[in-house]
């Protein structure tokens, strides 16, 4: 089968590594990839937001199936139109995409749904605002409704602060995405990340991973994409796995369902739990980066099958997935500077044995060739060293050992990955 994979992040490397390991995977071709995709296949140097060039690319290469990573394409409704062309694709539609796409949507359905979230106000004035904000106590959240990628909450600690940064972002500090503003109750409690498969009518739990989004140690600095993650969470046992299914992620899939907008893909709850159990932060449609990284290592069952059953249905008729019982932790390597501004075609020596092929895997995201086929930096976050080891912390410790290896002087990289606060 030949696989067409959107995006050419971390996220995607993962994927496409554990797609090579499939007998049923005879090619995949990236958009527009990495050079560690390159070393599993063909790379296209087509955008991943380019939604004309991708459909002509999938119907060129005659692709099986299209594995959409990142969640522009799927809200500007790539799958939607390689459908309208006949051909499979992972990910939901342009409507059920809504769920990451706008969080007044998802706190709407969520409301409709009994599905357990913060209280909140949509609102799209300063004086509303001001109102809802007076009702709440400190600290306050503050959300841009529309994809922001992942920079569009604010948490402020006073209630001037709070109007202040309301202010800016209704006043288009997000562009269109925060013209309406989400403000929500903060909710205390640990935080996971847990993913479930759809084809729409069955829904198949995955397992969870945590993620550490401060960029430096001790969950200190500016909010990132994600600087590390690790899996198996101790929070995230049997008995709460089951809660999270019943209360937040078969009432959403039964619910989009009931709505007309049939979900088919990869659910991602981003949760907070505390002693009366899990409340939803926000929903995405996607696999999470770097969280997708750890749970590619631990996936011991071929990936095809379940993506290809999310994508034409029948998921319902495979196997549970089987999970290595190790821990697993991805450790990032990003570029001085990140989530801010940072320089690019910085040197990146990485020697071949780094990864073993087995304990540890060297993801690449924002890495190119310059000229004369040297590894370069060409984003913020460039790699992700992920291992397994018995515990998240021991694979942890060994992901560090081998980034003694890399030599990235103008990198940095968390030291405290796998150990939560
Ligand atoms: P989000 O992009 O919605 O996942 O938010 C980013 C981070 O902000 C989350 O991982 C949480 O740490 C924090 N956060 C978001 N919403 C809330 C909330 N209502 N209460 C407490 N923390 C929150
Ligand atoms: N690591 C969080 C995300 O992918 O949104």
């Amino acid at each position: 089968m030949k696989v067409l994979l959107v995006g050419g992040g971390g996220r995607e490397h993962a994927l496409g590594w554990k797609l090579n390991q499939s007998p049923l995977v005879s090619e995949i071709i990236s958009a527009p990839g990495n050079p560690g995709l390159a070393d599993l296949g063909r790379c296209v140097p087509v955008d991943a937001e380019d939604i004309a060039a991708l459909l002509a690319l999938a119907e060129k290469e005659s692709s099986d199936l299209v594995v959409v990573g990142p969640e522009v394409p799927l809200t500007a409704g790539l799958v939607d139109q390689l459908g309208e062309r006949g051909i499979a694709a992972f990910g939901p539609s342009a409507r059920a995409a809504q769920l990451e796409g706008s969080k007044a949507f998802t706190k709407a359905f969520c409301d409709r749904h009994n599905i357990p979230t913060a209280a909140y106000r949509a609102v799209q004035t300063i004086d509303e605002a001001e109102v809802f904000l007076k009702t709440l106590d400190a600290p306050f959240v503050l959300k841009a409704d529309g994809l922001a990628a992942g920079k569009g909450v604010v948490i402020a600690e006073t209630l001037d602060e709070a109007i202040r940064a309301a202010s800016a972002m209704l006043d288009g500090q997000f562009g269109s995405a925060s013209q309406t503003l989400v403000i929500e109750e903060f909710m205390h409690g640990v935080e996971a990340s847990f993913f479930a498969l759809s084809d729409g009518e069955t829904v198949m739990p995955l397992i969870a991973a945590q993620d550490h989004k401060r960029a430096y140690d001790g969950d200190k600095g500016p909010n990132t994409g994600g600087m590390g993650a690790f899996s198996p969470v101790p929070h995230m046992d049997e008995a709460m796995t089951q809660r999270v299914m019943d209360e937040i992620i078969t009432p959403t899939i039964t619910g989009m369902r009931d709505e007309g907008m049939v979900f088919c893909g990869v659910l991602f709850a981003g949760l907070m739990i505390d002693a009366d159990g899990p409340r939803l932060i926000e929903f995405n449609v996607r696999f999470g980066d770097p969280e997708c990284q750890v749970l590619m290592m631990r996936l011991h069952s071929d990936l095809l099958p379940l993506l290809m059953g999310c994508a034409t249905g029948g998921l319902g008729d495979i196997p549970l997935p089987v999970w290595d019982d190790r821990g697993c932790a991805a450790v990032v390597m990003a570029a001085k500077g990140y989530p801010g501004a940072y320089g690019k075609a910085l040197p990146i020596a990485l020697p071949a044995n780094v990864q073993d092929g087995s304990h540890v895997q060297v993801f690449h995201a924002g890495t190119m060739r310059n000229k004369a086929g040297q590894l370069v930096s060409s984003g913020g976050r460039v790699l992700s060293i992920t291992a397994l080891s018995s515990q998240p912390k021991d694979a942890a410790d060994l992901a560090y050992r081998k980034i003694d290896q890399i030599k990235f002087p103008d990198g940095f990289y968390r030291t405290d990955i796998g150990v939560k606060l």
